[in-house]
């Protein structure tokens, strides 16, 4: 166990976990109010929650708007000339925005976005690099209460295009090309690629990252505008009204991979996200007026939502994002970010933390880290070996606690956490936040006791949590609250994960217990990988599994059948990579190849991927009752 510093407790928000966490599940519905009340409502709401099986609703009634909170309330005090978001780029050029400036460019882009007829709840895809117009297109969005469907950057057309059609986006926001390390992306290519076929798409708003304007050829998009980002905003007012919305009317649809091959289109809210990330912001990262807060994350995920732009923003202090990753040019690029900017908290990934190992400790302890008073980590188990190395070398002689925080994209916020005054355990991610009652079960839905692996689920409803699968409530009801068989329809969120409690009733996250496979973080569907094998004219049939590697956490197998008469080989091996790195992004690129003549399936054809892992990793095959041969 490693205990917080008394200097740590004596500044910190929560003093006393148990006693707080003891209040907040006998009485959740004040609890949450109280947050609640921490912000601004246009209209206060009648019920905190309405819980009717598979939906839980927050504030209902409430009205409010995630923008008027993050932005709006903060340019009545002094808070307005406070740094909102300081942007350093790859080269460590440096754009400060204060709150009062970033609100004027917010308002301009959501004036602009109304003469394009953009209306309340129409969607808008945002497919943009790491930034600051990034962070600008999502609270221009939200408040005119337009849906905003970020893409991560580094996703293909192909990802492109399914998510621009799914969401059946009207407004798609690029950029020309970026930098990334020693290349220039050209994701104006990408998304041209990507709406050639997308006949809900009006318009495109263009941000020129790099210098140099780019020719569009208007023949072949003659229904769609094209915009300039500067030219359009030039034209626009610098006020703009905030438009009243209810607490549970959709803010964003980010989507994420699930079991099946196509990806789900997670839906937050206004209301009860904007109350739970602002609360966990506050808490966990103890956060303070002066606060700088640096995640390492990408608005295309999660955590660039929750805890880059809403969380931070929420609670008035500045973001602080650095656009390039952690090892170009040099590997202490971060470690010099942090020593010239000065971050109090830095969030990260275990798998960056594990690259960053890989250098030796010389090269964070050439920099002057002292800013820092809290670090972070998510997106998949942190080993303890990573944990010591980033306490030692990074918290140093401080002894930085370490918020080891457990959340998915559809938690919305941090649901397992640590908070700066409780002791920590290097790797597990300690007790749930307040409110939220977890436990570890059986496949009906039974506690299995402590130290034994079983599913991880979640008994009561947050605020944050996902509202609905954009378009898909089938899928949301059998994927989050029937893979458990109960008899009753109280509340109980599958999560996808096994974990075991220890004695002292921390929580050990091991892993997926579903097809999802976790790079680096990123999170991957087995079934959409395969897709995009077998649309490759030469493959028959491929099953593709996750195996633990020391940096990414996991890489990805594929076992491939081919068609009668095609001859294996490397380069075969290579052009299938490829078409995966088409259909996804490089994110997804397949670490081993191999061809099979047959795959285990059960005698409905399905093919048993658990089989497959088990047999790679040398596991126990458990129960193979249902396989055909
Ligand atoms: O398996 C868990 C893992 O990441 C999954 C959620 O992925 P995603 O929706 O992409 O969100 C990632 C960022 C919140 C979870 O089901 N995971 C996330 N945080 C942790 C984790 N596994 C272990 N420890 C964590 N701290």
């Amino acid at each position: 166990m490693f205990f917080p510093k008394p200097e740590v407790v004596k500044r910190a928000h929560i003093k006393n976990y148990e006693e707080v966490y003891k209040y907040s599940i006998t009485h959740p519905e004040e609890f949450w109010a109280d947050a609640a009340k921490e912000l601004s409502w246009f209209k206060p709401w009648k019920q905190v929650l309405h819980w009717q099986y598979p939906y839980a609703r927050w504030f209902v009634d409430g009205e409010t708007n995630i923008v008027y909170n993050c932005l709006d309330r903060w340019l009545k005090n002094d808070r307005k000339n406070q740094l909102a978001l300081l942007w350093v780029g790859q080269d460590l050029e440096v754009k400060k925005y204060t709150y009062e400036q970033l609100n004027r460019e917010v308002c301009q882009l959501a004036n602009a976005l109304r003469s394009l007829g953009v209306k309340k709840g129409d969607r808008v895809t945002i497919y943009l690099p790491k930034i600051p117009e990034q962070i600008i297109s999502m609270l221009a969005c939200a408040k005119i209460g337009a849906i905003h469907s970020v893409v991560y950057s580094g996703f293909s057309f192909e990802a492109l295009k399914t998510r621009i059609e799914d969401a059946q986006a009207k407004v798609i926001i690029t950029a020309n090309s970026y930098p990334y390390k020693n290349k220039i992306i050209n994701s104006l290519e990408k998304t041209l690629q990507a709406i050639k076929d997308c006949p809900s798409v009006e318009s495109v708003i263009i941000v020129n990252r790099i210098s140099e304007r780019v020719k569009i050829p208007e023949d072949i998009f003659s229904k769609i505008n094209f915009y300039q980002w500067t030219e359009l905003l030039s034209k626009q007012d610098t006020l703009c009204s905030t438009q009243i919305m209810n607490a549970n009317d959709p803010l964003f649809i980010l989507y994420t991979s699930g079991t099946t091959g196509k990806p789900k289109g997670v839906v937050h809210s206004h209301g009860g996200y904007m109350v739970g990330v602002y609360l966990t912001s506050k808490l966990v990262f103890d956060l303070k007026e002066n606060d700088i807060l640096f995640s390492t994350a990408d608005p295309g995920w999660i955590t660039g939502h929750s805890y880059m732009t809403y969380g931070p923003l929420l609670n008035g202090i500045t973001t602080l994002i650095y656009e390039s990753v952690p090892d170009y040019p040099h590997p202490g690029r971060w470690w010099e970010v942090i020593e010239k900017f000065r971050p109090t908290i830095f969030y990260t990934t275990p798998t960056a933390i594990r690259a960053l190992i890989r250098y030796g400790e010389d090269t964070p302890s050439k920099y002057d880290l002292s800013s820092l008073r809290i670090l972070g980590s998510v997106g998949e188990p942190i080993n303890p070996s990573a944990w010591l190395w980033f306490y030692k070398n990074i918290g140093r002689e401080s002894n930085l606690p370490i918020m080891d925080t457990w959340w998915q994209t559809e938690t919305g916020m941090h649901i397992i956490t640590p908070l700066p005054c409780v002791p920590l355990k290097p790797g597990s991610c300690f007790k749930p936040f307040f409110g939220v009652v977890a436990d570890v079960v059986d496949e009906n839905g039974q506690s299995v006791g402590k130290n034994k692996e079983g599913y991880l689920v979640l008994k009561t409803p947050w605020p944050a949590m996902l509202l609905d699968l954009w378009q898909n409530p089938q899928k949301y009801r059998e994927t989050y609250f029937e893979k458990i068989k109960k008899k009753t329809k109280k509340f109980l969120y599958f999560t996808g994960d096994s974990a075991k409690i220890d004695d002292d009733g921390y929580f050990w996250i091991i892993g997926r217990n579903d097809d999802v496979i976790k790079v680096s973080g990123h999170r991957l569907g087995s079934a959409e990988i395969e897709s995009a094998l077998v649309a490759n004219q030469k493959v028959a049939e491929a099953a593709v599994i996750g195996k633990p590697h020391p940096v990414k956490g996991e890489s990805i197998k594929a076992f491939i059948i081919l068609k009668k008469a095609i001859q294996p080989s490397e380069d075969l091996k290579k052009e299938l990579n490829l078409n995966v790195r088409m259909f996804i992004g490089p994110i997804a690129s397949i670490d081993e190849i191999e061809f099979v003549e047959k795959l285990p399936k059960t005698r409905s054809g399905k093919i048993m991927r658990r089989v497959l892992k088990a047999q790679e990793l040398q596991l126990p095959v458990g129960d193979i009752s249902t396989l055909e041969d």
